[in-house]
């Protein structure tokens, strides 16, 4: 019998940005450790081959449409896309198995993002050694366990008026700032996320400086085995290559070295999040009463004609925006808050973001919008303390107040000194921290499994 000559690592990743992007970090730290690498995805916001030419990209039709992703229903999306990827996806496995076979490899491990839960049942059926990613917060995870230990014991239904009070177990963060707040669809989609017990554990997109209590804590309850190999961007550094869905404009960067030092304030809502017409003109109106610079991302499709509401706006905000601003559809994020001009981050609080804005030490206006980003944003605000909390009122006078506030007041400052802070100690656990730490423990204990 020929001898197994390289271990295949299949990962499997849904067609949303802020879960294919880490997924493909992963892709590019695993293949510098030695394995062989296919990625499956959807056949639509797909990633590009040419970018990864060492890996094998398995596109496969998960039963969703790019119309179904547009009606940014994520709770009817994720249980649409768990129903009907189970077969596709279970085909595509046991083909893998069988081209191993004839290729002299061995599929090592199934890594599955851990928004696809169903796929937990069809490795253990084919008996494949399997692993989640969590592209969100450990924090965030915590909070679906707390709930679940905590539903017996009169916390549903989850009362309006409790929605300020702090949760016990998880404090600072209220009631309200839970993912699964009176929510019965979320609710099932948790119970079903936190019964999915991977056999190798669970990678998470974090890092130990950022969360040590919620990981310990996790790895109390869920018994499975963690590793916070985060963030992965950083882990990744060799891949610089790109896996947005909108092709990113440049200019911005151009526009960004003529500009001051932390003058500017990078405003973005990343992948799903928007703001309607009406909030538009606030946020426009409040950011050219502020006084500050501004690169605002205003992705295609949040408003039908942009060149036709900038002529609706009124005079003083045309000059502005054309004084102070810049506008695109959509960014190179990494290097606009690598730039030295970037002096603040306005954002959803999306874990993505959240990370590479903490690893760059840019202090961030929270605003979140849905899900995990209200998790994100009270650590933000309350635990690391590089977040500004405001009112989140979409009304002009409110946005000029919060962006001085984060850019020009002492508040802010502080921020950003603590910022930076938080930026090189993730720097350390990157380079040979607990980070370095936790990436060798996966590598070891995939090749265990596989002896
Ligand atoms: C989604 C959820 O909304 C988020 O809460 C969850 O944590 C991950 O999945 P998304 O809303 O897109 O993600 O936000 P985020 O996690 O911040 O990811 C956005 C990604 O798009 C980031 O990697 C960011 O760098 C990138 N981006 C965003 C760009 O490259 N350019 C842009 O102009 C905007």
């Amino acid at each position: 019998m020929m001898e197994i000559q390289r271990h295949r690592l299949v990962l499997i990743t849904p067609p949303f940005q802020g879960h294919l992007t880490p997924m493909l970090h992963l892709a590019t730290v695993l293949h510098s450790k030695g394995f062989s690498i296919t990625v499956a995805h959807a056949h639509f916001n797909s990633p590009d081959p040419s970018n990864h030419p060492n890996f094998c990209f398995l596109p496969l039709f998960y039963g969703l449409s790019d119309t179904h992703i547009s009606s940014k229903n994520v709770v009817d999306i994720t249980a649409t896309l768990n129903t009907r990827c189970v077969s596709p996806i279970k085909e595509a496995l046991i083909d893998q198995i069988e081209k191993a076979n004839i290729n002299h490899e061995k599929i090592a491990c199934v890594i599955y993002d851990g928004l696809m839960y169903s796929i937990d049942s069809v490795a253990r059926e084919l008996k494949l050694p399997n692993i989640v990613l969590r592209t969100t917060s450990a924090t965030n995870f915590l909070t679906y366990h707390t709930f679940l230990q905590r539903q017996s014991s009169g916390w549903l239904p989850l009362q309006d008026s409790m929605s300020l009070d702090l949760v016990p177990e998880l404090e600072p963060l209220r009631f309200k700032d839970l993912p699964m707040f009176n929510s019965c669809d979320i609710q099932k989609q948790i119970a079903k996320t936190v019964a999915v017990r991977p056999s190798l554990g669970v990678i998470c997109n974090t890092v130990n400086c950022l969360e040590e209590e919620s990981l310990y804590r996790l790895h109390q309850v869920y018994k499975v085995s963690f590793f916070p190999i985060g963030p992965l961007h950083m882990i990744a550094e060799e891949d610089s290559s790109s896996s947005s869905f909108v092709e990113e404009d440049y200019s911005c960067i151009g526009w960004l070295k003529k500009q001051p030092k932390q003058s500017v304030l990078y405003v973005s809502l990343g992948s799903i999040a928007s703001w309607e017409e009406k909030e538009l003109t606030e946020v426009a109106c409040g950011l050219a009463n502020s006084k500050q610079k501004f690169l605002w991302v205003i992705r295609p499709g949040t408003i039908s004609d942009v060149s036709e509401w900038l002529e609706s706006l009124c005079k003083d905000v045309r000059v502005a925006i054309a004084e102070r601003g810049c506008i695109v559809k959509w960014a190179p994020q990494g290097e606009v808050l690598a730039d030295e001009a970037v002096g603040g981050f306005w954002s959803h609080c999306g874990w993505n973001s959240t990370l590479e804005s903490l690893c760059e030490g840019v202090p961030m206006m929270c605003q979140p919008h849905f899900g995990d980003q209200r998790v994100n944003a009270r650590l933000l605000s309350h635990v690391w303390k590089v977040g500004l909390e405001w009112s989140n009122v979409m009304e002009r006078n409110e946005i000029e107040v919060a962006v001085r506030r984060l850019m020009v007041n002492s508040e802010g400052k502080e921020m950003r000194q603590k910022a930076l802070k938080l930026k090189n100690e993730i720097k350390i656990a990157v380079k040979d921290g607990s980070s370095y730490d936790a990436l060798n423990r996966l590598v070891k204990s995939i090749l265990s499994m596989n002896l």
